[in-house]
C-alpha cells in the first residue's frame, strides 16, 4: 500500500517508516519540521535502503494537502503530525488547538476530498485522565483531561466519531499510546527532544551522559510500593509494530472506527526504571527526590487485551532493551 505518514520525520513516525518499509509499503511523508531534522529522512532511507518520498510543509495547508493527494494514489494515511508538550500547551494553548485540532480537520477534509478514508491517528493513554484507574480499558471515560495538550487528543477523538457517524465509508483507527521510549537499534533514529527534556527517559540518558547535572524524581509519597509513579513504558518499536498491525486489520475488515490502547500492560515505577538504565548503561544516575508534579496520575498502565485480541498485537520488547537502545542512541548521537 502508498501510506501518506504526516509527522513521519518525528520520533515515533520515524520508526514507522523504517517498519513499513521493511513490510513492502510505499511511504509519502508530510512533516514541516517544527520538532524534527531533515537529516532524519536519509537515516530512515539508509536502515531501509529504500527511497522515501518527502514534502517539507504544514498540515493545515490546504494546498499542500492537495498537492500530495493529487500527485500520490494514497491507499491511508498515518497522522503523527502534532504538538506534544504538556508544558508548552498551557503556555500556548491556541497554538496547540490550532496546530493538533485545526490541523487534524484540515486533513481529514482534504481526505474526504479525495476519497481517501483510511485514518490511524496518534492518540495518548492521557484521554483517560482521572476518571478511572488502572489498567486502563478502551471502554472506560475519556475526557477528564487536565491540560489543553491532553484536551486536543480527546476532541480529535470526538471529532473522528462525528465523522465516522456522519460518513460510516471512512475507516478510522484510534491509536492511544502509553509512555513510548527507546531507540532503533542501529542508534539512528531516536527521540531528540528541544532544549530540556520534560519526558523521564531523554532525561535520564542525559544525566548519563553529563549533559545534564541531576535529575529530580517528582514525589516519592504517592501511593505506590516505592512512593513514586508507576507507567507502561513501551520500546518505540514495538510501538511502531503496533500500527502495522492495525493497518493490517483495517484493511482485511470492513470500514469502522476502532480504538487500541498501545502499551505492554506492565507498570515500572520511576525508581525502577532509573535502576533499568543504571544497570543498562553501566552509568550512575544523580538524582534527588523533589515535590510531585501537577497533574501526575500516580498509577498508569493499560489493558492490553483488546489489542492483542483484535489487532495480534503483543509487545515484545522489555525494559532493558528499551534501556539499552537509548543509551547507545545518546552515546552516538
Ligand atoms: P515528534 O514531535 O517527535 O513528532 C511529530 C512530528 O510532527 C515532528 O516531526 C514535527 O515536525 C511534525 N509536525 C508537528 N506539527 C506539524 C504540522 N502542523 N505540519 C506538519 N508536521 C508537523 O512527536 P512523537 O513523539 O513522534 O509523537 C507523534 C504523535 O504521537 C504526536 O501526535 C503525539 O502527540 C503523539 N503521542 C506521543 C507520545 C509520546 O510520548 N511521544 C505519547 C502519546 C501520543
Ligand atoms: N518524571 C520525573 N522527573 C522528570 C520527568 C518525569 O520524576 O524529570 C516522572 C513523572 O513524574 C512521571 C514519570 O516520570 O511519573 C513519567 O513522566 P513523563 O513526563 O515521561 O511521561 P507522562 O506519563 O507524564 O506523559 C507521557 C507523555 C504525554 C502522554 C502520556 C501518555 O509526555 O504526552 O505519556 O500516558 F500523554
Amino acid at each position: 500500500m502508498n501510506i501518506l505518514v504526516t509527522g513521519g520525520a518525528g520520533y515515533i513516525g520515524s520508526h514507522t517508516c523504517v517498519q513499513l518499509l521493511g513490510a513492502g509499503h510505499d511511504i509519502v511523508i508530510l512533516d514541516n519540521f517544527c520538532n524534527s531534522q531533515a537529516d532524519v529522512i536519509s537515516r530512515v532511507e539508509k536502515i531501509t535502503g529504500k527511497k522515501v518520498k518527502l514534502y517539507v510543509g504544514d498540515i493545515r495547508d490546504k494546498k499542500v494537502l492537495e498537492k500530495i493527494f493529487c500527485e500520490n494514489q494514497v491507499d491511508a494515511v498515518i497522522h503523527f503530525a502534532g504538538l506534544k508538550s504538556v508544558s508548552e500547551s498551557v503556555k500556548n494553548p491556541l497554538t496547540y488547538f490550532d496546530n493538533n485540532v485545526a490541523g487534524t480537520v484540515a486533513l481529514c477534509q482534504a481526505m474526504q476530498k479525495f476519497n481517501v478514508r483510511r485514518l490511524i491517528f496518534s492518540s495518548s493513554a492521557t484521554v483517560y485522565g482521572n476518571s478511572s484507574e488502572a489498567p486502563y480499558d478502551e471502554s472506560m471515560p475519556t475526557g477528564n483531561v487536565c491540560n489543553p495538550y491532553g484536551r486536543t487528543k480527546y476532541f480529535i477523538e470526538e471529532i473522528l466519531k462525528d465523522i465516522f457517524a456522519a460518513d460510516p465509508g471512512w475507516n478510522i483507527t484510534i491509536l492511544r499510546y502509553f509512555n513510548p521510549i527507546g531507540a532503533h537499534d542501529s542508534s539512528l533514529l531516536g527521540e531528540e527532544p528541544c532544549g530540556v527534556p520534560n519526558n523521564i527517559m531523554p532525561y535520564i540518558s542525559q544525566v548519563a551522559a553529563k549533559k545534564l547535572p541531576l535529575l529530580t524524581v517528582f514525589g516519592n509519597d504517592y501511593d505506590t510500593p516505592d512512593g513514586t509513579c508507576i507507567r507502561d513504558y513501551i520500546h518505540v518499536v514495538d510501538l511502531a509494530n503496533g500500527h502495522l498491525k492495525a493497518l493490517e486489520k483495517m484493511c482485511d475488515s470492513g470500514n469502522g472506527l476502532n480504538i487500541y490502547n498501545l502499551g505492554t500492560g506492565k507498570g515500572y515505577s520511576v525508581l525502577e526504571l532509573i535502576s533499568a538504565f543504571e544497570k543498562a548503561s553501566g552509568q550512575k544516575i544523580n538524582y534527588k527526590i523533589g515535590a510531585r508534579r501537577a497533574g501526575d496520575l500516580p498509577i498508569v498502565f493499560a489493558d492490553t487485551k483488546k489489542a492483542e485480541k483484535e489487532l495480534g498485537f503483543r509487545a515484545k520488547f522489555g525494559i532493558e532493551k528499551m534501556c539499552t537502545d537509548t543509551w547507545n542512541w545518546q552515546k552516538n548521537n
